[in-house]
């Protein structure tokens, strides 16, 4: 089996990008992301946040997501740790406190270099670009924010948090709010290498999902659509998901995940994340409909789900993605032959990049194969 934490295939979208970077081709292959949609206040945001970790997306009721947020999160491991001989445990314990701020920062595109290791800074800053384009009403822009997480502590994913699906313009939104917001979600999940979220609240009908709506109209036969449940704990007593997640109810080939995010007086109250996760595993142990599948609940699990389809979908991607290299590539150099600069982008560089995706490939066939099973197992 593979530990979530371990980067190894998703460490290919990491390479590939360092590859292009090197051969100055901005980005010319749309490499897999996870697109979260839904309607508005069904907690997509709060379930990115619980992915990552980290509190520092802005969350609420109503719409507080106003512009895409494409955020890019890095595992960058911590250097190795200082010699501790005849230091006090006390002393320890801050030391590794201070180091994993150090290990840990945000870095937005429209900021290039500052680092931010609050991130309470880096809702902040989310809160101010959203104003600066979007206005401090209630106002959406299409303009995506992009931020860059690096930490030891996360799985090397792009994400992106959407404003929600809405049908009835508040404030000054334009009349047309419900088609602006879908062009917006559909421009990102359409692409069909997205990895969909489709995020519904449980305390909803599942058949009026805006979410499951959408993904099925790019993604009609399910292939990278997962179902994301949050607010199981906002249940009536007496009701529970069981029969959506068996997919008695609306089928999803790579079926569903119930969550418990954390709730409006939560947020308020400043409820750290981890006590967060802490209380959602214990919600899912302890109730009478999920104990027995306690395993297949919750935040660690929708994780590691989502890691493996990750997985299987370069897997998929991957002979196409070393002939698109290999075409821009060649496109590349045809162009510099013709300014006379050939040798600026040398022979070599093509063969090392499919190089480099072959021996990657081959490093991670073991992994790849050895996890086909998993998915379907739930
Ligand atoms: P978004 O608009 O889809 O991004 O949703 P948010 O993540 O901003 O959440 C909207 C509201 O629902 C917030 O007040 C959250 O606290 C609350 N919320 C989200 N998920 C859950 C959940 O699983 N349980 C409870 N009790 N509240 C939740
Ligand atoms: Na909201
Ligand atoms: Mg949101």
């Amino acid at each position: 089996s593979v530990n979530v934490n371990d980067p190894t295939l998703i460490a290919l979208v990491n390479k590939l990008q360092d590859v292009f970077t090197t051969v100055g081709v901005q980005n010319p292959i749309d490499l897999p992301q996870i697109v979260v949609v839904g309607s508005q206040s069904s907690g997509k945001s709060s379930v990115l946040e619980n992915i990552v970790g980290r509190d520092f997306l802005p969350r609420g009721s109503g719409i507080v997501t106003r512009r895409p947020l494409v955020l890019q999160l890095i595992n960058r491991p911590a250097p190795a740790k200082v010699q501790t001989n005849g230091v006090s445990e006390k002393e320890m314990k801050e030391t590794t406190d201070s180091q994993a701020n150090v290990d840990e920062w945000g870095e937005f595109l429209h900021l290039p270099g500052q680092k931010f290791h609050d991130f309470n800074k880096i809702r902040d800053e989310i809160v101010k670009e959203t104003e600066a384009k979007a206005g401090r009403n209630v106002g959406i822009s299409p303009a995506p924010i992009n931020l860059r997480i690096y930490s030891p502590n996360v799985l090397t994913l792009t994400l992106v948090d959407l404003p929600g699906l809405t049908k009835v313009p508040v404030g000054d939104q334009p009349r047309d709010i419900e088609r602006q917001i879908r062009e917006m979600v559909i421009k990102y999940i359409s692409k069909s290498n997205a990895i969909i979220l489709a995020v519904t609240a449980a305390n909803q009908d599942l058949a009026n999902s805006d979410g499951l709506k959408l993904a099925r109209e790019v993604d009609p036969e399910g292939q990278r659509t997962i179902g994301v449940l949050t607010k199981i704990d906002l249940m009536d007593a007496g009701t529970d998901v069981v029969d959506i997640l068996a997919g008695r109810i609306i089928p999803l080939r790579l079926g569903y995940v119930p969550v418990v995010n954390r709730g409006q007086r939560d947020i308020e109250n400043k409820k750290r994340i981890d006590l967060a996760l802490k209380a959602e595993k214990e919600f899912f142990e302890n109730h009478p409909s999920y104990r027995n599948k306690a395993s297949y609940c919750g935040t660690p699990y929708l994780a590691r789900k989502l890691n493996l389809i990750l997985m299987m979908h370069i897997k998929q991607t991957l002979p196409d993605i070393k002939t698109r290299i290999a075409t821009s590539l060649q496109k590349y150099s045809q162009e510099l032959e013709q300014l006379g600069a050939g040798d600026l982008l040398g022979h070599n560089s093509s063969n090392i990049i499919l190089n480099i995706i072959t021996e990657f490939a081959n490093e991670y066939r073991t992994v790849l194969d050895g996890n086909s099973s998993e998915l379907s197992s739930n």
